[in-house]
């Protein structure tokens, strides 16, 4: 049924796949990717009219924001969010940006940046207040930006700690200068003297399925196998990024794995559906991939885009082209103008910083 949308629509239709999608969707995907490369191709098909993304929330959004006037977004279940994403809500994040402004030192210096996994309203603030997102692939890329334009800058990272931490340490930034922002307590339960000297905010929100890994994990990994490679997402605490060997998206991690060796052993810290399908990729290679945790650590909300899901949003968009009056569309995702214009400024800045190739 799907393949026979896909060949109705054809190049009026894109379909997109986040790597944390189940085989049985990445299957029809036109372009598979990680957050940065996803939404530089929304950013670059312009002839497709309809971009069907299997993804979360936040992704979709990211891809109305990005495409043209003439095209429209579609999430085959508009359940699937993201919890980190929403663990940054807007009048949150505004109330933070007006309390740092009257408590830091130099207020003029605070840049905010988030993660693309936040709300379209947090990419617009990020806009309105000269910052700009980033991706797991470009974080370092964007503070490097920001730091060799300025040392002086102080950023306040939206929504991932943990990202901002791992990433923030790699540029070289003490854990001492970095202060973390806790939205359910008072002032964010960060002190005058911290913000006197920090060079960087943390919000505090994570990811729930990447804080499954632990230090243990790796330890026991070893003990079984010293010669193990442990690659993990920068989404996973400090603790376990500084054990592991090699830390990154998961482009990076699916680039660095089909780079490997044979007769390779490796643990992977990021969500269960993108090792098992590594996994069974590299065993014909004879190399070895499996989670690093034992219990299998699922994106639950990744998990909702389902066949059923997309077959039917495919049949709409069917329809509605044979007749557009009696076919409303569904499951449109759409920003609002304003809320586009600002979010817009804060994900162009970091492509033009950061694009990278795609295929
Ligand atoms: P990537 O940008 O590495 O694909 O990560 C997206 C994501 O949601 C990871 O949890
Ligand atoms: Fe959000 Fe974590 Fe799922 Fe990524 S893996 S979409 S950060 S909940």
């Amino acid at each position: 049924m799907i393949s026979f949308y896909k060949q109705q629509l054809a190049e009026r239709m894109v379909i997109l796949g986040h790597h944390y999608q189940r085989d049985d969707i990445i299957q029809f995907a036109d372009f598979t990717g990680d957050s940065l490369k996803l939404s530089q191709l929304a950013a670059r098909e312009k002839d497709a009219e309809f971009i069907v993304f299997c993804g979360v929330h936040f992704m979709a959004e990211s891809a109305d924001i990005l495409s043209a006037e003439h095209q429209k977004v579609f999430l085959p279940d508009v359940s699937a969010g993201c919890s980190m994403a929403d663990m940054a809500e807007i009048d949150q994040v505004e109330q933070c940006g007006e309390i740092l402004q009257q408590q830091l030192p130099h207020p003029e210096k605070l840049i905010p940046v988030t993660y693309i996994n936040s709300s379209a309203a947090v990419k617009a603030f990020c806009g309105r207040h000269n910052g700009l997102c980033c991706t797991s692939s470009n974080c370092l890329a964007v503070f490097e930006f920001l730091w060799q334009r300025d040392p002086k800058t102080v950023v306040l990272f939206l929504p991932d700690e943990h990202l901002g931490r791992n990433t923030a340490y790699r540029y070289g930034i003490t854990l001492n200068d970095m202060a973390l922002w806790d939205p359910y307590e008072p002032s964010g339960a960060v002190t005058a003297e911290q913000l006197a000297h920090s060079r960087m905010v943390l919000w505090k929100g994570f990811c729930s399925v990447h804080q499954e890994f632990t230090c243990e994990q790796i330890h026991k990994a070893r003990g079984e196998d010293p010669d193990v490679n442990v690659i993990v997402h920068p989404e996973c605490c400090f603790e376990v990024a500084q054990l592991a060997d090699y830390v990154g998206s998961t482009e990076y991690i699916i680039k660095t794995i089909r780079a490997a060796r044979p007769g390779t052993n490796w643990v992977v810290g990021t969500e269960i559906n993108l090792v098992n399908r590594l996994a069974r990729e590299m065993k014909q290679r004879n190399i070895k991939v499996r989670s690093l945790s034992e219990c299998p650590c699922l994106c639950e909300t990744m998990y909702r885009i389902d066949l059923p899901h997309l077959a039917w949003l495919l049949d709409n968009l069917y329809q509605h082209c044979l007749a557009p009056d009696k076919n409303p569309f569904v499951n449109q995702i759409i920003v609002d103008e304003v809320t586009k214009r600002y979010a817009h400024q804060a994900l162009a800045k970091m492509i033009q910083l950061t694009a990278v190739p795609v295929d």
